[in-house]
């Protein structure tokens, strides 16, 4: 079994004490996710290049880059220069190998995404060529939304096809994750887990990040 991982939302914290908020949660983190939005592909617009470049000198986590934009290309050139390990693209943009193709020139890593309303079955012929799956467990463009509890049948879904094919994909939730349904997350197989008001809108930050890995950690899928 892999272990479980944590990945808090820089989006639910302070961006005024941005480098403060990450280095409460540095040692109990898995992995930094960086919410970007364009104005475009979701309403709102959240934050871009300089802010990564800015974290890669302030944190050694993991920046796991999830670009909510309609053109996510523009950004890539930058976003490696800047320090980001990992980006994550929607599938709903069409066909992703272009973009992975580029990813992997730059030497940055690849994850894929899908929103609530996309079938499960777009991103299956892409999971032996990314390094990660996210599914979207509320509509992308605001933190604190409440889960949509029909994402765990995605989730479910993706492991099975993932041991069906004796793939390695690690499996990502985003959204509306808090202590209550980490279980149920992990449970259906989920190996990553988002959370960003959970975290960042906690009295501790860093209790609330091993409160959301116990109880995922004891609901763990077996053959995760
Ligand atoms: C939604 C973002 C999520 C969000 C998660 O547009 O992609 O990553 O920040 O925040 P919570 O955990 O508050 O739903
Ligand atoms: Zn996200």
């Amino acid at each position: 079994m892999t272990s479980i991982k944590i990945a808090p939302s820089i989006l639910a914290a302070d961006f005024a004490r941005l480098g403060e908020e990450v280095a409460l949660v540095e040692h109990d983190a898995d992995l930094l996710h960086v919410d970007v939005m364009d104005g475009h592909f979701v309403p709102v617009v959240s934050i871009g290049g300089p802010v990564v470049r800015s974290l890669r000198k302030a944190t050694n986590l993991f920046l796991d880059c999830h670009l909510m934009c309609s053109k996510p290309e523009v950004l890539f050139d930058e976003f490696a220069e800047a320090g980001a390990d990992r980006i994550i693209f929607h599938i709903e943009l069409g066909d992703p190998r272009p973009n992975i193709e580029r990813l992997r020139d730059l030497g940055i890593g690849v994850g894929i995404v899908m929103n609530p309303p996309t079938p499960v079955a777009e991103v299956f012929p892409y999971l032996d060529a990314v390094d990660m799956v996210l599914v979207m467990s509320v509509n992308p463009g605001w933190g604190g939304q409440p889960f949509i509890p029909e994402a765990l049948e995605k989730v479910s879904a993706l492991r099975d096809e993932i041991q069906a094919r004796g793939l390695q994909c690690p499996i990502e939730i985003d959204g509306g994750i808090k202590q209550e349904n980490a279980a149920v997350a992990a449970a259906a197989g989920a190996d990553i887990l988002v959370a960003g008001s959970a975290v960042f809108g906690a009295a501790d930050p860093a209790a609330a990040v091993q409160a959301i890995r116990h109880a995922a950690t004891s609901a763990q899928r077996s053959d995760a």
